[in-house]
C-alpha cells in the first residue's frame, strides 16, 4: 500500500502528515507494508526542506520531518494507491490532473479519516504558511487525529498475519 500526502508547497502540511504517519506506521508494525511520500501541487519550494516552523511543531509532538519538497506528477497517480489532500483546493488540483476515473478515485481529503470530523462540513487542514506558530500546532493536531484514523483504516485493509 502506497500513500501520498499532498498540500500546496510540500514544506508544511504534507511533510508533517508524512512524518506523523511514518511514526504511527512504525508503532503499528506496518513499516514493511506501507510506503509513504509527500508532494506539493505547486513548484515554488521544490528541493526545499520542511519549513522550520513545521519541523518545530512536529518535534514538540514527538515527530520528525524529513525529505525535500517535490511537485506532484502524473506518474504519482500510477505509483500510489491513496492520494490524500490537505485541503479542498489541493484536492481540486489533483482531480484536475488525474488521468482517469480510477486515478481520481484515489484522491481523498486526509481529514475524512478522522472519525471525530465526520460531522464537520469543513475537512480542510488550514494552510499555516502565512500565519504564526499557532497555525502550525493546530495543523499538527488535525493531521495527527486524521493519521490515527488512517492507521485504523490501513489495518483493516492490510491485516497483519
Ligand atoms: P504547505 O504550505 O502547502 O502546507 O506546504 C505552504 C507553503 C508555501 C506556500 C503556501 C503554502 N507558498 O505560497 O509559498
Amino acid at each position: 500500500m502506497r500513500v501520498l500526502f499532498v498540500c500546496l508547497g510540500n514544506i508544511c502540511r504534507s511533510p508533517t502528515a508524512e512524518g506523523v504517519m511514518r511514526k504511527l506506521v512504525g508503532e503499528a508494525g506496518l513499516a514493511d507494508r506501507i510506503e509513504l511520500d509527500s508532494a506539493g501541487t505547486g513548484a515554488w519550494h521544490v528541493g526545499a526542506k520542511p519549513d522550520p516552523r513545521a519541523t518545530a511543531a512536529a518535534l514538540k509532538g514527538g515527530f520528525e520531518l524529513s525529505g525535500r519538497a517535490r511537485q506532484v506528477t502524473g506518474a504519482d497517480f500510477d505509483d500510489f494507491d491513496m492520494i490524500l489532500a490537505m485541503d479542498r483546493f489541493n484536492a481540486s488540483e489533483l482531480l484536475g490532473m488525474a488521468p482517469g476515473g480510477a486515478a481520481a478515485e484515489k484522491v481523498r481529503l486526509l481529514r475524512e479519516f478522522d472519525p471525530a470530523s465526520s460531522a464537520e462540513w469543513n475537512l480542510d487542514v488550514p494552510d499555516p504558511y502565512e500565519g504564526g506558530p499557532r497555525g502550525f500546532s493546530h495543523a499538527l493536531e488535525l493531521i495527527e487525529a486524521a493519521c490515527r484514523g488512517l492507521i485504523d483504516e490501513l489495518r483493516r485493509r492490510e491485516p497483519v498475519a
